[in-house]
């Protein structure tokens, strides 16, 4: 694809996911904590669940929730749904998929450090994911759950776990995370479509027939809503999380995705529960404290995949001048990273980021530590195959203090 054309595409799909999950997200937040705020009505009526005053937009709301029993349904025009909210988000954030990952496979996709998939396998992998987890989501709660709840959520959390480490020995740990945040998103979504929606319509049936809607049906679409919520934490995070490589590219990827996911989902839990528990600043927190401190270690430890330079190597030059380091940079990034690259499938100039001017180059040296030495993030996929040698150099030449002179 023209490089141009895609970093379009990208920018307008991208516009559309974040405006649409947005809504989603905000919508469902807002109705979360109504629910959780609504107080006993005081018209005593038969239906009557509670009632709410807010005030915004230069006005005050009164919101009732109500079960209508024996009220006539409002007409389809004044009642509002929510569900395309949902859809487009899933809808949009399924092509941006394409063009980020699935387009430029080779690079974002797969890392030959990491697996030895080819990028046909890779866009299997990831497919295979997405869909094979929300399936088996949606077996564990059509069948296992009406018989035991436990037993689908022990198998749920162990399901989890296994996707983590297998996303993250497959594929590249960037494309790790945003293909775990994607299974969970598609779960959400999927809940919308395939039970929220359809008890939404058979509540609306019951009440047009004058009689009571089922309470079952009722009952799964609420435990949905609860996964769904607890969800929203974590996937947000997962959706941006391309931004820290010193968290996906680390051999250990697959327990910091655990620990985040958990970690989003207790904080979610505990701003659900604020309202009734009066210990939760503390508990928030502990629990944001607990998990810090758990990336963080995490992140130190040594990684098996990258191997330090040690200070006594005889193989490397004692002394590595600027004009080697330069060798090494436009052998191995300027494809992508110069005024004028070669190398486009990726977006022009990516992350704003050239080495063309030695100032400049000398102004990233501790991003390219970090990108290229501490982790293994750059060049993405090792695309240019750099070597284990070369990244050495490199550490040398930025421990001596980055010298373009
Ligand atoms: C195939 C294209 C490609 C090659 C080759 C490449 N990069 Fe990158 N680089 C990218 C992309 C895409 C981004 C933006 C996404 C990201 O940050 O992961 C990026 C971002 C960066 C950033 C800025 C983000 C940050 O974390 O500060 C640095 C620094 C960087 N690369 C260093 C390097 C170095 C050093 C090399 C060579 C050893 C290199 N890159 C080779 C594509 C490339």
């Amino acid at each position: 694809m023209d490089p141009q054309l895609a970093e379009l595409a990208d920018l307008a799909i991208r516009w559309v996911h974040v405006i649409a999950g947005i809504m989603w997200i905000g919508n469902s937040l807002l109705f979360n904590w109504l629910d959780r705020n609504l107080e006993q009505s005081s018209i005593t009526g038969e239906g009557l669940q509670g009632e709410i005053w807010l005030l915004h937009s230069g006005g005050f709301y009164f919101v009732e929730k109500t079960m209508l029993a024996g009220r006539s349904l409002p007409s389809g025009r004044q009642l509002h749904w929510f569900k395309w909210q949902a859809y487009i988000t899933w809808l949009s954030g399924a092509a941006l998929l394409v063009v980020v990952y699935y387009v430029g496979a080779r690079a974002l996709l797969v890392d030959p450090s990491v697996s030895a998939l080819s990028t046909s396998q890779g866009v299997g992998v990831g497919v295979g994911a997405i869909v094979g987890g929300w399936l088996s989501y949606e077996l564990l709660w059509r069948v296992v759950a009406p018989r035991s709840m436990t037993g689908a959520a022990l198998l749920s959390l162990g399901a989890l776990v296994a996707l983590a480490v297998a996303l993250t020995a497959a594929l590249s740990g960037r494309a790790a995370f945003l293909h775990f945040g994607a299974v969970l998103g598609t779960i959400m979504a999927g809940n919308v479509l395939t039970t929220i929606m359809p008890s939404q319509r058979a509540l609306v049936r019951a009440v047009e027939a004058g009689g009571r809607p089922d309470p079952g049906i009722a009952a799964i679409a609420k435990t949905r809503s609860i996964h769904n919520n607890y969800l929203t934490f974590p996937v947000i995070l997962l959706m941006v999380s391309s931004h820290f490589p010193a968290i996906y590219g680390h051999q250990l990827a697959w327990l910091q995705l655990l620990v985040l996911t958990a970690a989003g989902a207790a904080v979610r839990h505990l701003l659900n529960v604020r309202f009734t528990f009066r210990q939760w600043v503390p508990a928030l927190a502990t629990t944001v404290t607990v998990a810090a401190l758990l990336v963080n270690i995490v992140m130190r430890l040594p990684d098996a995949r990258v191997t330090a330079p040690s200070a006594g190597d005889d193989a490397l030059p004692a002394v590595v001048s600027f004009a080697e380091a330069q060798r090494i940079l436009d052998r191995r990034c300027a494809a992508c990273h110069s005024n004028a690259p070669s190398d486009v499938s990726l977006g022009m100039m990516p992350a704003g980021i050239a080495f063309d001017e030695p100032e400049q180059t000398q102004a990233l040296a501790a991003r390219i530590r970090e990108r290229a030495v501490t982790t293994h993030t750059m060049p993405p996929g090792n695309k240019t195959r750099i070597t284990d040698r070369e990244r050495a150099i490199l550490a040398r030449w930025i421990e001596q203090g980055a010298p373009i002179r």
